[in-house]
């Protein structure tokens, strides 16, 4: 596996993510792990933030700190990264939130672009594509396109769960864009979703299913 696949480790991570493949949990409890997990995995994703040193006064002196210095973009993927962006935008308000809407055609699994509205040249430092779902891999390696036409110098994908195969294909065809996860498992059914997986993450957060 490339150096570029982090599968967290964390207990809280898989903890919820347990939860989140279990069929009883409702919406609602479903939107609520989403929301959680996202930001778990962006701190993972983030750990590489540059900073700059900065000093506060206290009430009782001066001290030396860090903040921030580079400006993060959100890219959710419509419609099932949109459970991803709360969570991460609460945790970091000044992000930017720039969507790109793709469904996957049910006949031929190809990603089919209907939505982005990106400003003319990139805004933002560092990208995360959010997207709890990496199937084939067609939607994010087209998301990444789509931002690398943009301009955009780094990018990462903040997913939930992928398969083998979309992973494979991620790290073949963006070898630079680190993909950071809960869970990959094996295979893809015949209607090219991940098994045992957790279904259809739009469905399942929306009532949709
Ligand atoms: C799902 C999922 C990903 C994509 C993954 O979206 O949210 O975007 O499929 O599949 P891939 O890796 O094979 O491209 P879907 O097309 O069902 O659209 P939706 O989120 O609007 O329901």
């Amino acid at each position: 596996m490339s150096s570029q696949v982090h599968i967290s480790t964390h207990p809280l991570v898989q903890h919820k993510m347990t939860l989140l493949r279990d069929q009883r949990t409702e919406p609602k409890k479903f939107r609520e792990l989403m929301r959680e997990l996202a930001v778990l995995l962006a701190c993972e994703a983030l750990a590489d933030l540059e900073t700059e040193e900065v000093t506060v006064v206290t009430p009782l002196g001066q001290a030396s700190g860090l903040q921030l210095k580079e400006q993060v973009g959100l890219i959710p993927i419509l419609r099932a990264g949109l459970g991803m962006v709360e969570g991460i935008l609460s945790m970091m308000p000044s992000a930017e939130v720039w969507h790109i809407g793709l469904f996957r055609d049910e006949e031929t699994l190809k990603p089919v672009e209907y939505y982005s509205r990106l400003p003319v040249s990139p805004t933002v430092d560092v990208c995360l594509v959010l997207d709890p779902m990496l199937a084939t891999g067609g939607s994010a390696v087209v998301a990444v396109d789509i931002l690398k036409r943009w301009g955009a110098a780094r990018i990462k994908f903040v997913g939930v769960i992928a398969s083998t195969e979309g992973v494979r294909r991620m790290t073949a065809t963006h070898p630079d864009v680190p993909l950071y996860l809960a869970a990959i498992d094996d295979r893809l059914n015949e209607s090219g979703f991940i098994v045992p997986g957790l279904g259809d993450a739009g469905d399942r957060q929306f009532g949709t299913g």
